[in-house]
């Protein structure tokens, strides 16, 4: 019997090509004949383009056209209700009339023979604006009406509580600054179009193009096979992706474009910036009585972004009142998008840095705290959880983080002019599933092929799947290859939202069971097999050979299989469809943070760092923990570092590179460690999948702000925590 695959600590199947140089991203791609196309973005924030002035520009060498709404064709802007739109029918169409909606919008387009002619063409074309005051700035704005949740009397309550509670919460606006740029490479044939994208998406951005060309979806393809880093950047089809199209359409020539690491602050989403009120009411034993949310958040003009901010506050705690009102407020800002734990994330920091205020205002242990208020069903909507196993990570993660080493009192705790915090808070995302395809085909080497028109962003999609396909065919992982990131791929949903592993592994599992189960019925139904007349439940395959389970000597491989018959492969399509669940599905995270503060500079070091999963079954346990830390290391630039700055005057993000919007590096990462739940759950998916790249990243915001209130005894109610709030 050949070891198992599913659970294997394997390295990334595609590791090498990546670290050689051979994986091609986006603008990697070789296009014969391609041009080159830079944008020009808006230099104010809102109002009108009373003049385009191209002249210089196309006087330039190299400069084949000048791209603005003055001279571009009307497109077909069909509704696409499939694509990751806010909203299907409304997003910003490009060069299609005189309004500036924000601040870097683009407002033309330069196409040139080279690059460097483009990006020097774009800063010669001159723009006049009749310029307003754009509204940018999330306080004090007027917001679209909310989406509202409630159960019980939470006012009421509120009023009745022993214990009140009330606190505002501020979290900054941050960018997925993944380290592949967004770009773009555009090619008609005739009426056909094919795209090579950065995209997590690849149907998602031919569903896109083809609504906004409108032509069939059949005449787009898009190819994306690596994709270098994403968070949610790639969910959908920015306004860069249609100006390509556009212009290969108008010169008659492929085009490139990449976006700039400035562009791509104005170009592509992020994460909103929120206000969250939070009300707590609870007993003098810390058993949670009520909450009322109210929560703001930022969105364009001209899409109402929204994101599941709702859901942890229904469902995370036992209580019998709760009230959410979640406002968007749109401003003259690009549209947000999902960014790593979307939604969840920026609640359960509000929540469960207020959990860690009642318990401190309590005197009760935060661990002990939360373990009072574990639900016993989704209180939501009164379903049974399939697996929640919340209180099992906290449990495990006090013991392997040392919990009983934490002197309850903050500030009570030193090492030199170090102050020494450590702080907890539980984690939860939704389990997403949606339908999703797969196909392989095994060849007479005895070789498969496995493709779904997924995405691998880096949680390694490429390993996990080869994983399931490997075991389910019965074939060591070297025999079997898979591809993804074509849409002329079986369809698969959006790479995002810890769906990918449930939804398109199960359909990888499903299309391999198939063609395993073909093969047998083959062979025992072949007298000249050795397997003629065996039943075929008793038949196994492994190692690339069919067998009797019992008696592994009888038995053939895939190879002889097919070659009697000179087959010259055998295929077979998988599908997973989601059903209805009757249970509440989720995945669960405990993280416990270490941090010093120096209290004379109020500079925080994170010390080291221990997340706890309960993510159902892990497929591919190097890649979870490459997924896991990452997760941490997003959770401590959301903390500590990550924020997005806008200038209210003008609309203009002031930070829009990699010197001043901070990420964690190195030399802010330390000693790292994820532990997983053994267990698997089957309601979740039929691979035992519940999801983990999202869960790894919720709850490590607010673990380190606890961690600092217990290092300081201050109690920094906005993120990210800097230098300056804490002095
Ligand atoms: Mo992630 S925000 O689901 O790419």
């Amino acid at each position: 019997m050949s070891r198992q695959a599913v659970g294997a600590p394997l390295s990334r199947v595609e590791g090498r090509r990546k670290v050689t140089g051979r994986a091609k991203y986006a603008a990697d791609h070789p296009t014969g004949g391609v041009v080159h196309a830079f944008v020009v973005g808006s230099t104010v924030g809102r109002g009108r383009i009373t003049g385009i002035d191209a002249r210089a520009a196309l006087a330039l060498s190299g400069v084949l056209k000048v791209i603005s709404h003055l001279n571009a064709p009307k497109l077909a802007y069909r509704p696409n209700p499939s694509s990751n739109n806010p909203e299907g029918g409304r997003r910003l169409r490009v060069f299609q009339d005189d309004k500036v909606l924000f601040h870097g919008q683009p407002v033309a387009v330069v196409v040139a023979t080279t690059p460097e002619a483009a990006q020097h063409g774009a800063s010669l074309v001159e723009v006049r604006y009749d310029a307003e005051k754009p509204s940018t700035n999330l306080t004090g704005a007027p917001a679209h009406d909310p989406e509202t949740y409630a159960r019980g009397d939470a006012d009421q309550a509120m009023q009745s509580a022993a214990v009140r509670l009330e606190m505002t919460y501020r979290t900054a606006r941050n960018h997925h600054n993944a380290a592949e740029p967004h770009a773009t490479i555009a090619r008609w044939d005739g009426d056909r179009l094919t795209v090579w994208d950065k995209t997590q998406w690849v149907v998602g951005t031919q569903r896109e193009l083809a609504a906004v060309f409108g032509i069939k979806r059949d005449a787009v393809r898009v190819i994306s096979p690596f994709v270098g880093g994403g968070f949610g950047g790639g969910l959908r089809a920015w306004p860069h992706v249609t100006i390509a199209a556009l212009a290969a359409r108008e010169v008659g020539r492929p085009v490139k474009l990449v976006l700039t690491r400035k562009q791509l602050y104005s170009g592509t989403g992020y994460r909103p910036a929120y206000e969250y009120r939070l009300r707590l009411g609870s007993d003098r034993r810390g058993r949670l009585t009520a909450m009322v949310h109210d929560i703001k958040a930022e969105t364009s003009s001209y899409e109402d972004f929204q994101e599941s901010v709702l859901t942890a506050g229904q469902m995370l705690y036992s209580m019998p009142h709760v009230r959410q009102a979640y406002r968007t407020v749109p401003l003259d800002v690009n549209t947000p998008l999902y960014m790593r734990g979307p939604g969840h994330a920026t609640a359960v920091y509000v929540i469960e840095s207020a959990m860690d205020e009642l318990a401190h205002e309590l005197g009760i242990d935060p661990i002990e705290l939360r373990r009072r208020n574990d639900p016993s069903e989704d209180e939501s909507n009164g379903t049974p959880f399939s697996t929640r196993r919340l209180r099992e990570c906290c449990t495990v993660g006090a013991r392997e983080f040392g919990w009983d080493r934490r002197a309850p009192e903050p500030r009570s705790t030193r090492d030199g002019d170090w102050l020494i915090g450590m702080g907890m808070a539980a984690g939860v995302h939704r389990t997403l599933r949606n339908a999703a395809q797969a196909r392989v085909l095994l060849d007479a080497r005895g070789t498969a092929l496995v493709e779904a028109a997924t995405s691998d962003m880096g949680p390694g999609t490429y390993t996990s799947m080869t994983q399931v396909a490997a075991d389910a065919l019965g074939l060591t992982v070297r025999d079997v290859e898979f591809r993804l990131g074509d849409s002329a791929m079986p369809p698969t949903p959006a790479h995002g939202g810890s769906q990918t592993m449930a939804s398109v592994g199960s359909a990888v599992q499903d299309a391999c069971d198939k063609l395993r189960r073909q093969a047998i019925e083959l062979a025992v139904g072949d007298a000249r097999s050795p397997l003629h007349g065996v039943d075929a439940a008793d038949v196994a395959v492994s190692g690339g050979r069919l067998h009797v389970r019992d008696d592994p000597a009888r038995g053939e491989t895939y190879q002889q299989l097919l070659a009697r018959d000179n087959r010259p492969h055998l295929r077979s399509l998988g599908s997973f469809t989601p059903a209805e669940s009757r249970f509440s599905l989720f995945a669960y995270g405990a993280t416990f943070a270490e941090v010093a503060v120096d209290h004379r500079l109020g500079l925080v070091r994170v010390r080291r760092m221990l997340g706890v999963y309960d993510a159902g079954r892990i497929i591919s346990p190097k890649l979870a923990d490459s997924q896991a830390l990452g997760g941490m290391v997003g959770g401590i630039g959301t903390a500590l570092l990550e924020q997005t700055v806008t200038d209210h005057h003008d609309g203009r993000i002031v930070n829009a590179n990699l010197a001043d919007y901070l990420v964690p590096v190195n030399a802010d990462v330390p000693d790292l460690r994820a532990i997983y739940l053994d267990g698997e759950d089957r309601e979740a998916s039929p691979i035992g999948v519940k999801g983990l790249g999202e869960v790894v990243h919720v709850g490590v915001a607010p673990a380190i702000a606890n961690a600092v209130f217990h290092a300081t005894g201050r109690r920094i109610r906005e993120l990210p925590i800097t230098a300056e709030a804490l002095l």
